[in-house]
């Protein structure tokens, strides 16, 4: 077996030799001994260790950066940290940096060994999960349409959900970054949101985008809105582009929940989708609104994504076949109106393909699903 390849970070001599004589082992070799300062991510980079433990001195402020610094962007190096006391402090900020152990530095040898096989363990695990998931052929599906209270959200949700029980890989954004609504929906109280993601320092990665995703018990991901309407200003197009980019290849299905209404962050949305789901309700108001809807994304040459979904379908003068004569184009789903389901499901919170899904209204969205 090769060797484990481990540097130590100190600016003591004495707690370095001491590692070296407690890493005594024939699978474990040392490869360098560094001392913080300026340069000691770069160097660690270059010596692209399996293992890197970091000797906590409370002088060194900058030990975390480095670990997180490592941890996201030398896949394949796992951080070790001794300290000389261990408090909840540091466990807490350890963990948020991506450290994988946290030893006294008073351990044995045989601790030592352990801990360096163990963290070594879980960062080729992390990669392989990663790998495992990288470059599935991954489908961007937006809702989208120029009036708020049309269902966008509703179908969003129930859409995402019944992929995410049919065992596919998904996420849903919510990119209705004043009045986003879908944690409420997933009766979800996310601690972080696409506003912390955005504040975020740093290139973007898959596993600083996966630290702020709340889980559905669906096993849907979710990246929920900001909190407060005031936090959207932070959000612009690029952030948008650059969470759909760098989420693609760990995802089969990205969803994103759009508001209604054309600006620089839905456009983004819609030109980074591969379908632009047309949302509207049926009814004259919204029929014109979808034409006018229409007519900008065929000339923002977004035409060929567009699938149009009809919903809140009832008797009444406006009919289906009047959408799909005047946009000329053929309806994916019409939904019907069902309030009874529909606002049982929001009072329970739990969307109704879960908890109602032999309604007419899931059955339709289940087959929906399938096609996609
Ligand atoms: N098919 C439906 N039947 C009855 N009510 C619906 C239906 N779809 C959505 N609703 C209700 O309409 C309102 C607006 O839906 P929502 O999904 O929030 O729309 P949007 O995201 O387009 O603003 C919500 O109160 C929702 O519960
Ligand atoms: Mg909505």
């Amino acid at each position: 077996m090769e060797k484990l390849k481990v540097v130590v970070v100190s600016n003591d001599i004495d707690a370095k030799i001491n590692i070296k004589n407690l890493l005594n082992d024939e699978s474990i070799a040392i490869s360098g001994f560094l001392e913080y300062d300026s340069m000691t991510n770069l160097k660690i980079f270059g010596y692209n260790p399996d293992v890197a433990i970091l000797i906590y001195d409370r002088r060194e402020g900058q030990i975390y950066e480095i670990a997180a610094q490592v941890y996201e962007q030398l896949q394949g190096t796992s951080v070790i940290l001794l300290s000389e006391d261990i408090d909840i402090d540091i466990l807490k900020k350890a963990m948020q940096h991506g450290v994988k152990q946290v030893l006294p530095l008073k351990t044995t040898s045989q601790e030592l060994k352990e801990a360096v096989y163990k963290s070594y363990n879980l960062e080729k695990k992390r990669l392989s999960d990663n790998a495992a998931c990288k470059n599935t052929r991954s489908k961007v599906i937006c809702f989208f349409g120029g009036k708020g209270g049309t269902g966008k959200t509703t179908i969003a949700v129930n859409t995402a959900v019944q992929l995410a029980l049919s065992g596919k890989k998904t996420v849903i954004i919510d990119a209705d970054l004043q009045f986003g609504d879908v944690t409420v929906l997933l009766d979800l109280d996310p601690k972080d949101t696409i506003y912390e993601l955005s504040r975020e320092k740093g290139d973007m990665s898959i596993d600083v985008v996966k630290s702020m995703l709340s889980l559905h018990s669906s096993g849907l991901d979710v990246l929920a809105a900001p909190k407060s309407p005031e936090l959207s200003e932070y959000i612009n197009e690029k952030t948008l582009e650059m969470i759909i980019n760098t989420i693609r290849p760990y995802y089969e299905y990205i969803i994103v929940d759009l508001p209604p209404g054309f600006n620089d962050t839905t456009i983004a949305v819609i030109e980074n989708s591969d379908i632009v789901n047309l949302v509207a309700s049926v009814d004259i108001v919204a029929l014109r609104n979808a034409k006018i809807c229409f007519g900008i994304l065929e000339a923002l040459r977004q035409r060929d994504k567009i699938a149009l979904i009809l919903n809140k379908s009832a008797d009444g003068i406006i009919e289906k076949k009047d959408f799909e004569t005047i946009l000329n184009l053929e309806t994916r789903i019409c939904l019907p109106d069902d309030t009874k389901t529909v606002l049982a499901s929001l009072n329970k919170g739990i969307p109704f393909i879960m908890g109602m899904p032999k309604s007419t209204i899931s059955k339709l969205i289940q087959a929906y699903v399938k096609t996609l």
